[in-house]
């Protein structure tokens, strides 16, 4: 029974206080143990925000807890990066329960890609992701991992990385780096990524009720006939009798449309050479095979209802209008032009063009049948999946005078 534990920690980590844990588990659901110094340190990396180039942004400052372990900025679809006027192409997904990912791997039997840690899953696992974004320019902009070992040796917590590394740990500085990844992937497989405390879940536990209108949500989530969602976010019971994890990590084109509003279209030739031509090949790109263009990560739907925007370009601003696309993407007329904002796409009840007209999924979506009271439901039960979920008696009673 860990359940009572975690309650407490997503209640720390929803209020952004800084987390040493009395428990921690592997989030496979090893046997508890102490939180190890390697996933300790990890924490104090990951939360660094002097490991940017210039100083200011750290992985949480992307990826924090208030959030879902997305973007708190909403200001733009795509995240901005430490330098004035750089922003990323992609929105910056949630990083809760992706210690599940497994490795990035094609599965001959079912003929697909899965796996794999972001949009285009381009790297293999969470070690390898983690020192993406401290060398990527529209980021954290460092141009060497040299320079994050560097500040690492002179930060406060040096001492510690010595303690899990060894004492000669900062002596290859191409090693240190790749302990400086490792450190930041334990502390992504602790339970505060991977808490499994949301409404839903305590549901599934038995202790508390979903209202009338989530059961509905719930059902029409799961049937076949209907939103058909949980084909690609399982949300059902597993083996270990935990909730599903809200994705499948498979890969999929759902049309999504281009973003007018996404900024990287903006950005200068040195970083983008096409300008909004940019068209986004996804895992096609990563794997340089045309049947995959346009194909990206199925994101959790766990807290899905507190990361908004949505989709892989941040297009959808709210989930009521993610629901009616999936439901209407090929009952509604074209949208005249290419680059027109889901606002504009609303307004005149059209959709537009697909960013990848090729590989679009229309076999399990598109034309689902949904009255609009039927949308509704699947948005509340959508709604039950934000971790950190207390009754609310307790929730008064544990309010701050
Ligand atoms: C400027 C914002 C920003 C910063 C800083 C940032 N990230 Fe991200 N993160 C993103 C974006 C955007 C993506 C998706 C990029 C893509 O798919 O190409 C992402 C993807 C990820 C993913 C993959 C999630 C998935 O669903 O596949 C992980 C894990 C992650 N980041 C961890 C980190 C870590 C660890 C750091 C610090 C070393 C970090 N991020 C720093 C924006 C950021
Ligand atoms: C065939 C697989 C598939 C099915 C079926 C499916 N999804 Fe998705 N879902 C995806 C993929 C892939 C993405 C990301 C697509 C992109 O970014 O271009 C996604 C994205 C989302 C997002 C945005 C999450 C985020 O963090 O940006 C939500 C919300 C969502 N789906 C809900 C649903 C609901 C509700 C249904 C049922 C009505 C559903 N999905 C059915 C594959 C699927």
């Amino acid at each position: 029974m860990r359940a009572p534990i975690l309650l407490s920690l997503t209640a720390c980590a929803a209020f952004g206080l800084a987390l040493v844990l009395p428990h921690d588990a592997h989030a496979d659901g090893a046997a508890p143990a102490l939180l190890s110094a390697k996933a300790r340190l990890g924490q104090l990396l990951f939360d660094d925000a002097s490991l940017s180039d210039p100083p200011g942004q750290a992985c949480a400052s992307c990826h924090s807890a208030g959030a879902g372990f997305a973007d708190p900025d909403r200001s733009t679809p795509t995240s901005k990066g430490v330098r004035l006027g750089l922003f990323g192409d992609r929105n910056a997904p949630s990083i809760a329960y992706m210690a599940f990912s497994p490795r990035f791997h094609f599965n001959p039997t079912e003929g697909h890609y899965v796996g794999g840690q972001f949009w285009d899953g381009r790297a293999a696992t969470l070690e390898e992701q983690a020192k993406g974004p401290f060398l990527n320019p529209l980021e954290m902009a460092h141009s060497s991992g040299d320079q994050v070992v560097a500040k690492v040796q002179a930060s406060a917590y040096a001492p510690l990385f010595r303690e899990v590394f060894g004492a000669d740990a900062f002596g290859d500085t191409h090693r240190a780096f790749d302990h400086v990844a490792e450190a930041i992937a334990e502390w992504q497989r602790t339970p505060v990524f991977s808490p499994f405390t949301s409404k839903y879940d305590a549901y599934l536990a038995g202790r508390a009720r979903l209202t009338k209108q989530e059961l509905r949500g719930l059902r029409l989530f799961e049937r076949e006939d209907k939103g058909n969602c949980a084909a690609c976010h399982p949300v059902a019971r597993d083996d270990k009798g935990r909730g599903g994890l809200g994705t499948d990590f498979t890969y999929d084109n759902l049309g999504v449309p281009r973003n007018p509003a996404n900024p990287f279209y903006q950005l200068p030739t040195a970083h983008n050479p096409v300008g909004p031509n940019h068209v986004d090949l996804g895992l096609g790109g990563r794997v340089r095979q045309a049947e995959h263009y346009g194909k990206f990560k199925v994101p959790t739907v766990r807290n899905v209802a507190v990361t908004a925007p949505y989709m892989h370009n941040g297009y959808f601003t709210s989930l009521r209008a993610v629901v009616d696309f999936y439901n209407t993407r090929d009952v509604r007329p074209r949208c005249a032009g290419d680059l027109v904002s889901e606002a504009e796409a609303l307004r005149q009840g059209c959709w537009p063009r697909p960013e990848m007209v090729a590989n679009v999924n229309a076999d399990e979506l598109g034309n689902l049948r949904l009255n609009p009271g039927e949308v509704d439901d699947i948005v509340a039960f959508m709604q039950t999946l934000t971790d950190g979920w207390q009754p609310e008696a307790r929730r008064v009673a544990g309010r701050l005078p």
